[in-house]
């Protein structure tokens, strides 16, 4: 039983709150530090920190969809003596954030938590393995539908089909507003 997926039966947030915020931050790093992958890594760097990490994680959400302006850290240079995130790490945040997210919010509220997440994640993935990595294509792929979502460009994006890869759940971001 997977608790931080809340039942089909269970109504998803309209719009974030400081509560379903804090709720989401909670659920995601649960499932995380339950991740073989991404677990190990995560217990590493922040022994006897998780607390302090989800009151910071937390915040920044806030900060972001909310605009609090409570976070004042630098992610960057968090991420940055953290030595072993590889390519998979990325895919596999991704996957794990962005289904939590859709799990818990509307369409409308979950792709402002989606798009920072993934525009983030690139600038990580830039900075960790270099300007000449290549962001993965389904990857780019879904943060080109959200903006185009956001702007109301082309309603209709076309998602790579890339069996092998984590499951990003795509199947909302093309819907033009009105529609949710
Ligand atoms: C492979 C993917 C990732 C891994 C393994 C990872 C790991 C971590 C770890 C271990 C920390 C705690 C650092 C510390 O306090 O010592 C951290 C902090 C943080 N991460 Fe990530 N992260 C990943 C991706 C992301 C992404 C995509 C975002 C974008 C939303 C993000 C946002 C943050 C933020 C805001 C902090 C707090 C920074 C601060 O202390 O001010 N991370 N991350």
């Amino acid at each position: 039983m997977n608790s931080d997926h809340p039942p089909a039966t269970t109504a998803r947030e309209r719009e974030p709150s400081e509560a379903n915020v804090r709720a989401l931050v909670e659920a995601f790093y649960r499932r995380v530090d339950d991740d073989p992958l991404l677990g190990p890594i995560f217990s590493h760097a922040l022994e006897g920190r998780w607390d302090a990490h989800l009151a910071t994680m937390t915040s920044f959400w806030s900060s972001l969809v909310l605009g609090t302006k409570q976070y004042r850290g630098n992610v960057q240079e968090a991420h940055r003596p953290i030595d072993d995130i590889e390519p998979q790490h990325f895919a596999r945040w991704l996957s794990l954030f962005l289904n939590t997210v859709e799990a818990r919010y509307e369409p409308a509220a979950a792709v402002q938590f989606m798009e920072p997440a993934l525009r983030i994640a690139q600038s990580l993935q830039l900075s960790k393995f270099g300007w000449e990595y290549q962001i993965p294509a389904e990857q780019q792929e879904l943060l080109a539908a959200l903006k185009r979502r956001r702007t109301g460009d082309a309603p209709e994006p076309r998602f790579p089909e890339r069996p092998a890869a984590e499951p990003f759940p795509a199947k909302f971001v093309g819907k033009p507003k009105d529609e949710q």
